[in-house]
């Protein structure tokens, strides 16, 4: 143990993913992510399957992050855990076992809140964004917009009001007959696609408690209406024909509808950094997209790379050793908490 350079590890179990990863000093040293394919046959995430499976996988996957990091478990010195938002019967299973662990080490637990998280995993490598900057995460259960400032404050100009980018492109991509889950497949096809095959809305929403909202049931009900208006069989053709097109039109409209209210947002914070965090930063045309509005507005941007965008236990690792060195720790009577805010 060492007060130069803490030795914390980090947990993540709050969706179908169980990982774990150690940072020494702020820096990391491992990062274990075990996805659960269960999951993959029922077209979206089984809570109760998912819990079962973090279960099963926590100590391998927590065994497997000390050993590629060279650290045993005594060379602890604080362990860092996802404690919300999320699926309520994941987020006991990584939250027990770090209690435990916590308790039986005798060292400090520190809680981090998912969606912080996902705002700090550009603080995992170099080079790190500088404060304050905005925000956007987009995953499969969130979508927000959010300004990050000193001290852990965060404040939510925008999120949205019905479905998550993420769970969007899962459901369109359900429509279509591909696979779970479904924002990796459509980004391959469109990138074979007309984007100006079929003209798909892209609705923004305003208003003074969140200038920035967002709602993409819009955009996936009108691709529902698209695909109902054939029979069958002329669907079928269509797919056949023009799936590459749909799923590129589709895709340009979510990303548009993204990164406007990204520039828009840095427009009206005068901020000079923006970051897209979550599993659908990890989309090529947005990532495209996102450096070009970022080059012509001369702001700097920061994405992490896909295993940091997707949900990965470096992030909660990083998260906690920052909140730890500020002195914040949680005692062992920290709750799950499946609707926590990240401004909570
Ligand atoms: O952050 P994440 O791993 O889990 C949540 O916290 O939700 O995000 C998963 C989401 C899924 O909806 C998935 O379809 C989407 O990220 N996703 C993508 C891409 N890769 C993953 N969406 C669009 N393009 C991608 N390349
Ligand atoms: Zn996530």
């Amino acid at each position: 143990m060492s007060l130069s350079s803490p030795i914390l590890l980090g947990i993540e179990s709050s969706c179908d993913d169980t990982a774990a990863a150690v940072v020494v000093g702020g820096v990391l040293q491992s990062s274990i992510v075990s996805s659960q394919a269960i999951h993959e046959r029922f077209g979206g995430v089984v809570p109760e399957l998912a819990s079962r499976a973090h279960q099963r996988l926590i100590v391998p996957v927590v065994e497997a992050a000390l050993e590629e990091a060279g650290v045993g478990k005594h060379d602890l010195d604080a362990v860092a855990v996802t404690y919300g938002p999320g699926l309520a019967g994941s987020l006991l299973v990584g939250l027990s076992f770090a209690k435990a662990l916590a308790l039986g080490l005798g060292i400090p637990l520190v809680g981090v809140n998912h969606l912080e998280g996902h705002l700090y995993s550009v603080f995992i490598e170099d080079p790190k964004p500088p404060l304050p900057y905005l925000c956007l995460t987009v995953s499969g259960g969130h979508t927000q917009l959010v300004l990050v400032q000193e001290n852990f404050q965060h404040d939510v100009l925008g999120t949205t009001r019905d479905d998550a980018a993420g769970e969007a492109f899962d459901k369109v991509a359900k429509m279509l007959g591909l696979g779970y889950p479904g924002g990796p497949v459509i980004d391959r096809l469109a990138g074979d696609g007309d984007p100006s095959f079929q003209n798909f809305p892209r609705t923004r929403l305003g208003g003074a408690e969140g200038p920035f909202d967002f709602s993409f049931s819009g955009i996936k009900t009108a691709v529902l209406y698209y695909l109902n208006r054939f029979s069958d069989a002329e669907r079928e053709a269509l797919l056949a024909d023009h799936l590459p097109d749909i799923a590129a039109s589709f895709q340009t409209a979510v990303v548009e509808v993204l990164v406007g209210a990204l520039r828009d947002a840095a427009r009206a914070t005068g901020v000079e950094a923006v970051a897209v965090v979550g599993g659908v930063s990890a989309n090529s045309q947005l990532r495209r997209e996102a450096q070009a509005m970022a080059d012509e507005e001369r702001l700097g941007l920061f994405i992490p790379k896909p295993a940091y965008s997707v949900d990965n236990a470096a992030m909660i690792a990083v998260t906690g050793h920052v909140k730890w060195a500020a002195g914040i720790e949680s005692p062992l009577s920290l709750s799950a908490v499946p609707a926590l805010a990240v401004s909570e």
